[in-house]
């Protein structure tokens, strides 16, 4: 960090230096850890707008240019050279793997993607109505019981193979929560097959018919789970950090990552987009929903758009279009009436005023649904992809946050606004 002059602030008439801190990318940062004690006040920041909430290596967002790296690589690079296993190699361990690496961790990936047997039996307690995500918190929060041997979060051993058993099982148990919404059998994952491949037959392979996964679709599907695999500290990054801050086992901290991703405001805005635009149905109905979107007084959004960090354009959402187009062509899908209002819905929306004016442009959960449904895959599992892909996030994250020796549990401070202190009234003189 370069040597900076420190930033003095005036509190109440005392005059208190803050470090500044430089980081490699991304604005100067304040150091503010002895405010409290120097100054008695705290700093109020709801939805941690100017907030960092910790020190970072993995990947850096810039939202003004559209820039995503994962540790220093753009992302559009490694979506077009890379693939999912490397990239999470790349993300756990900071370096792009060599070739013997790379053989080495894809053969300790695929050797854990079967789950415990006994958790057949443990899905099998859920109501098949369930949405997939909800018994995806449950089944990986369980994992701590399956999986006792990798819990130790104090030994690194441990931490190592609960990381690969995250990667490698979430495909086995977001494709089982499918398959149990719609009552076919589990489909075991078969391990000659690359990662995304595996996906996809563990989703549309069933005991009665033969299934080929398409080589194109599952290079999608890749895509897709590098493209969402990290996104440096948004609500359910933060979950897990927080979450593990205070020592809790991995398999409880992805789940609380899981349970934070599943709101529409983050990762469960694919699936409401998607569902969006099919309640949208035709062009004509836009012009009401535009409408709708800008009333103050509707809490109706145009899912699929805005962002809190770019304020230019979702760099994801450039590389996803492109995705799109190219499944759809292969597909042979050329303009049904949910494309459509898609495309008519963007056009319109990137030259109003409205949208405009506040930066608001489509995300990467706009195109990621429209793929996903072309795929096959019901919106209610548009989620649970978004979770397995951003697994290996969470974990860096977690890993990364457990060595770092300023790690210290994360307990924020409030502007309390509360009644203030009063004496008990006992219920009959109330
Ligand atoms: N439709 C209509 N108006 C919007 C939208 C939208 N999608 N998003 C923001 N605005 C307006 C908002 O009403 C506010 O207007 P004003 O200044 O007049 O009050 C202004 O834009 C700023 O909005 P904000 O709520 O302060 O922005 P934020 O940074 O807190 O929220 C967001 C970011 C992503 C939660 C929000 O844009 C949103 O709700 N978008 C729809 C949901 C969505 O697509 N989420 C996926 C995010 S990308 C995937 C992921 O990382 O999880």
């Amino acid at each position: 960090m370069a040597d900076n002059k420190p930033a003095i602030l005036s509190v109440f008439g005392k005059e208190i230096e803050l470090p500044v801190l430089t980081p490699t990318a991304g604005p100067d940062c304040l150091d503010i850890r002895k405010l409290y004690g120097q100054g008695d006040v705290f700093t109020y920041d709801p939805g941690f707008t100017s907030t960092a909430s910790c020190e970072s290596t993995i990947t850096f967002i810039d939202g003004d240019k559209g820039e995503l790296w994962y540790r220093g690589y753009p992302i559009e690079q490694l979506a077009d050279n890379s693939n999912y296993l490397e990239v999470c190699y790349l993300l756990l361990y900071g370096e792009l793997p060599n070739e013997s690496q790379l053989k080495d961790f894809v053969a300790r990936v695929t050797n854990h993607t079967m789950v415990h047997e006994q958790m057949h039996n443990f899905f099998r307690g859920f109501r098949r109505d369930a949405h997939p995500m909800a018994t995806m918190v449950g089944v990986v929060g369980a994992m701590s019981a399956f999986y006792h041997d990798s819990t130790d979060i104090g030994d690194p051993w441990q931490r190592e193979v609960a990381s690969i058993r995250l990667i490698a099982k979430l495909p086995t148990i977001a494709a089982m929560a499918y398959k149990y919404s719609i009552g076919q059998p589990f489909v075991y994952p078969n391990n000659e097959l690359d990662y995304a491949s595996n996906f996809l037959n563990m989703c549309f392979s069933v005991p009665a018919a033969k299934y080929t996964v398409d080589p194109a679709l599952a290079k999608a599907m890749d895509r897709i789970f590098t493209l969402h695999a990290d996104h440096e500290q948004n609500a359910s990054t933060s979950t897990v950090r927080l979450a593990g801050s205070s020592g809790a086992n991995p398999f409880a901290c992805i789940a609380a990552g899981i349970a934070c991703l599943w709101g529409p405001a983050h990762g469960g805005a694919n699936q409401a987009a998607l569902e969006m635009l099919q309640e949208i149905g035709t062009v004509d109905q836009i012009p009401e929903y535009i409408r709708r979107a800008k009333d103050k007084d509707d809490p109706f959004r145009l899912m699929g758009f805005g962002h809190r960090v770019y304020k230019n354009f979702d760099p994801r959402a450039k590389v996803m279009k492109e995705s799109a187009d190219e499944v759809l062509d292969l597909l042979g899908i050329e303009n049904n009436e949910t494309l459509k209002v898609a495309k008519e819905l963007e056009k319109i929306a990137l030259e109003d005023e409205y949208f405009v004016e506040r930066k608001l442009y489509p995300n990467v959960d706009f195109y990621s649904g429209i793929i996903l449904s072309a795929m096959g895959f019901p919106t209610s599992m548009f989620t649970p992809i978004f979770a397995l892909s951003r697994t290996v996030g969470w974990i860096s994250q977690w890993k990364e946050m457990l060595s770092d020796p300023q790690n210290k549990i994360g307990r924020p401070r409030q502007l309390y606004v509360g009644a203030d202190k009063r004496d008990y009234v006992p219920v009959a003189n109330r």
